[in-house]
C-alpha cells in the first residue's frame, strides 16, 4: 500500500489542489466516513490532473468487494470510482473521494511502541544519545525543522529547537502517542505519515532522521530532499550500518525491510558527508548551488 514516486512538481500540485478544494462529508455513508469534492466546484484541468495523478501513482486498495486506486497524501487516502475521465454524471468522473487513514495498529512499529524505549537502557545507548545530540547541534535547529520517523521522541526531547517551527512525522500512530505523552513534546506538530506520503506547502531549514529512521524510507524518495529544503538548509540522516542488526528487530522478531546509506547515495545524486556514529552511518548535506534539480535523478 505505497504510492509510486512522482515528480515533485506534481506532488506539490496534489497538495495544493487538496488544500484549496472543498471537501464535503458524505452523509449517506456514515458507516464508512469519508468526504468528496465535486468536479463542478474545481477548475476542470486541475480536477483532471489530480485524478490522473491518483491513477498513475496510487496503489490498489480493496473496499468491500471492489478494488480502487488510492493515492495517500499525509494521513488521507484519495480515490475515484475508476470511471472514464470525461465529464458526464452518468458515465464519467465527477467527484474525488477522500478518507482519513486510520493507521493505528497497521505499522510494524505500532507493535513495539509500548516497550520501544526499554530496548535502549544500556550505557552504550546513552553514549549514542550524546553523540547524536552533538551532531544535530551543528545544524541550524532554530528554523523550520522536519524530523522524519520521530518515533517516541527519544532524541527530540533532548534537543533545543524552535517548537513553533517543528514538524515530526511517523507512520506509527502508537509511536506518536508515546511522543505526545512526553510533557515537553505534547504540543508539537506531528503528522501520522511516512516520508513517502508526506507533503507540506513550505520548505524546511533542517531535515533530520535519527537512529535508523532514514533506513525505512524507500531510497528513490530521497530525491525530494532538495525540493523540501530551503536554500542553505541542511539535512542529517542516520541509517543502520551494514554490520549492525537493529536492536528493535532482534527484540521484536520483526523483519521490517530497510535500506542502507549506500542505497541513499546510489539513488540520490547529492554530494554528502558520510560518517559513522556507533551503529549508524550518518549522511549530512547542505542545499546549495550543487544541490539543484538538474543534478537529481
Ligand atoms: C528506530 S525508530 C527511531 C525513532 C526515533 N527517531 C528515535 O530516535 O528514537 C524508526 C522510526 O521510523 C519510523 N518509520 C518507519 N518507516 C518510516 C517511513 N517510511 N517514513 C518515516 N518514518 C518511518 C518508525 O515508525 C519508527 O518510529
Amino acid at each position: 500500500m505505497d504510492n509510486k514516486f512522482m515528480p515533485f512538481e506534481d506532488w506539490q500540485f496534489c497538495n495544493e489542489y487538496i488544500w484549496k478544494s472543498r471537501w464535503i462529508f458524505a452523509k449517506t455513508m456514515a458507516d464508512n466516513p469519508h468526504f468528496y469534492t465535486l468536479r463542478k466546484d474545481s477548475v476542470d484541468d486541475e480536477f483532471v490532473r489530480f485524478v490522473l495523478l491518483i491513477r498513475k501513482y496510487g496503489f490498489r486498495m480493496k473496499y468491500g468487494r471492489s478494488w480502487y486506486i488510492c493515492l495517500r497524501v499525509n494521513d488521507w487516502y484519495y480515490w475515484t470510482m475508476g470511471c472514464p475521465i470525461h465529464n458526464c454524471p452518468k458515465t464519467g468522473t465527477i467527484l474525488i473521494n477522500r478518507k482519513e487513514c486510520k493507521l493505528a495498529g497497521e505499522h510494524s512499529y505500532d507493535d513495539i511502541a509500548e516497550d520501544y524505549e526499554s530496548a535502549f537502557t544500556e550505557d552504550i545507548f546513552a553514549d549514542e544519545d550524546v553523540q547524536t545530540a552533538d551532531l544535530i547541534s551543528r545544524h541550524n535547529t532554530s528554523g523550520r525543522t522536519l524530523e522524519i520517523g520521530c518515533g517516541s521522541g527519544m532524541v527530540t526531547r533532548n534537543l533545543i529547537f524552535n517548537h513553533d517551527r517543528y514538524v515530526g512525522i511517523d507512520p506509527s500512530a502508537n509511536m506518536l502517542e508515546k511522543f505526545h505523552a512526553v510533557p515537553q513534546l505534547a504540543d508539537l506538530k506531528t503528522v501520522n505519515t511516512d516520508f513517502e506520503s508526506f507533503a507540506d506547502g513550505d520548505r524546511f531549514n533542517f531535515v533530520f532522521a535519527t537512529y535508523g529512521a532514514a533506513s525505512y524510507v524507500r531510497p528513490e524518495f530521497w530525491n525530494r530532499l532538495p525540493d523540501i529544503l530551503e536554500r542553505g538548509g541542511s539535512f542529517l540522516l542516520m541509517f543502520y550500518a551494514d554490520d549492525y542488526v537493529p536492536v528493535t528487530h532482534i527484540y521484536s522478531g520483526s523483519e521490517m525491510p530497510y535500506f542502507s546509506a549506500t542505497e541513499f547515495t546510489a539513488y540520490c545524486d547529492i554530494s554528502v558527508k558520510k560518517s559513522r556514529a556507533g551503529n549508524y552511518v550518518v549522511i549530512e548535506g547542505v542545499k546549495n548551488e550543487n544541490l539543484s534539480s538538474e543534478k537529481r535523478l
